[in-house]
């Protein structure tokens, strides 16, 4: 199997892999991408078929009703909000107007931010993120290497995927204060920082909309369980918002999107059952690895990154495959190997078929 496949890029394409293994959708156990199983909750899938009704119209080209519900949510300006299809539309649209010469990216992390600045000419240095450290980030050694002057932005994402790992208050922002003097700009994805209950004292979505270069970015395709429509947001300044919405081809964002995330912010009841409902979920698993004598990073996301030394992840796949269990083969990840597997944090059920394929497999 090539590493390079596309479902081995990506967690979720369960489309490849029922071409591979065969299968019908409804009975996989995809644990191979971070969504939340509890969603989408009942009104945006309400607000969603209503706007079906709508689809002879265009969207609205300036998203208004939507970045005016996240400006208050997070009270901000919503000349400072600008929203995306899917947060990865913004990641290229911001490297498009920032053209960064060289970018700094932890490794591991999520690819697509340095696939996004090659794509614009860019360099990457990669800054190693130890397993010996539980892969949490160094604020120092971070500060040093934007310091060091040899980039001109630097990716970051709080809690960090594949790991869930969340950075500690004051590292993030020595890094955001080094950045800022070194000119150098900031990419803050906090495309699952809803997950953790402190997530309005954590983001940093009402500094960047004050602050020039700084970025934050927001998805709501995995905490609301909307992939395959599509929808994420980001704040930054209002003048970097203008140059990236100038580049964008009109209409990205359709109409069903803007109207679930209308509904979807109003959700507090579902955020707060969800959040419950991951920790201890997640807690289980963890539990579960350790018992498997695997490694676990302290995740604070719906995923965790486990890992053992005899762990071969080519010979595992086939194996949990059978069973209709898809996990996140971890090879694409720079700085990982065949010894790493991410999961999502996935109900009761999905978990006994995860660990009972594991347990045959480690102690077989
Ligand atoms: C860390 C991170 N940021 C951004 C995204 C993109 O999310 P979206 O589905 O909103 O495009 C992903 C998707 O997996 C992700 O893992």
């Amino acid at each position: 199997m090539d590493v390079t496949e596309t479902f081995m890029v990506h967690g979720g394409n369960v489309w490849a892999y029922r071409e591979q293994w065969g299968g019908d959708l409804s009975g996989m156990a995809d644990f191979s991408a971070n969504i939340n199983p509890l969603g989408p909750p009942d009104a945006v899938r309400a607000a969603m078929r209503a706007a079906l009704e709508e689809v002879h119209r265009y969207p609205d080209p300036r998203q208004e009703r939507f970045r005016r519900r996240v400006a208050e949510t997070w009270g901000v300006p919503s000349d400072a909000v600008i929203a995306g299809n899917g947060a990865v539309e913004l990641i290229f649209l911001l490297m498009a107007v920032w053209r960064p010469r060289k970018i700094l990216a932890l490794a591991p992390s999520f690819t697509e931010y340095e696939e996004a600045a090659r794509v614009m000419g860019a360099r990457v240095r990669h800054l190693a993120l130890r397993p010996e450290n539980a892969f949490v980030p160094d604020g120092q050694t971070v500060a040093d290497a934007i310091r060091a002057g040899d980039v001109d932005m630097v990716a970051l994402a709080n809690p960090n995927n594949p790991t869930g790992v969340l950075w500690r208050s004051e590292e993030l922002d020595e890094v955001l204060t080094e950045a800022h003097r070194s000119g150098v700009r900031v990419l803050l994805d906090e495309a699952f920082l809803d997950f953790s209950p402190d997530e309005h004292r954590l983001s940093r979505i009402g500094q960047a909309a004050k602050s020039e270069g700084l970025f934050v970015l927001r998805s709501m395709t995995k905490f609301y369980s909307i992939p395959g429509l599509r929808l994420g947001y980001g704040a930054a300044a209002p003048e970097l918002v203008r140059c990236m919405d100038r580049l964008r081809p009109p209409w990205s964002v359709n109409g069903p999107s803007l109207a679930a995330g209308i509904a979807a912010l109003g959700e507090t009841a579902f955020a707060r059952t969800t959040r419950t409902w991951v920790a201890e979920q997640r807690n289980r698993m963890a539990e579960e690895f350790r018992r498997l004598g695997f490694d676990r990073t302290p995740s604070r996301a719906n995923f965790l990154l486990a890992w053992r030394e005899d762990f071969d992840i080519r010979r595992a796949w086939p194996h949990l495959a059978a069973r209709g269990v898809f996990v996140r083969d971890c090879r694409s990840f720079v700085g990982l190997d065949e010894r790493f597997l991410r999961v999502a944090v996935r109900p009761e059920q999905d978990q006994k078929r995860l660990f009972a394929g594991l347990r045959a497999l480690c102690t077989g």
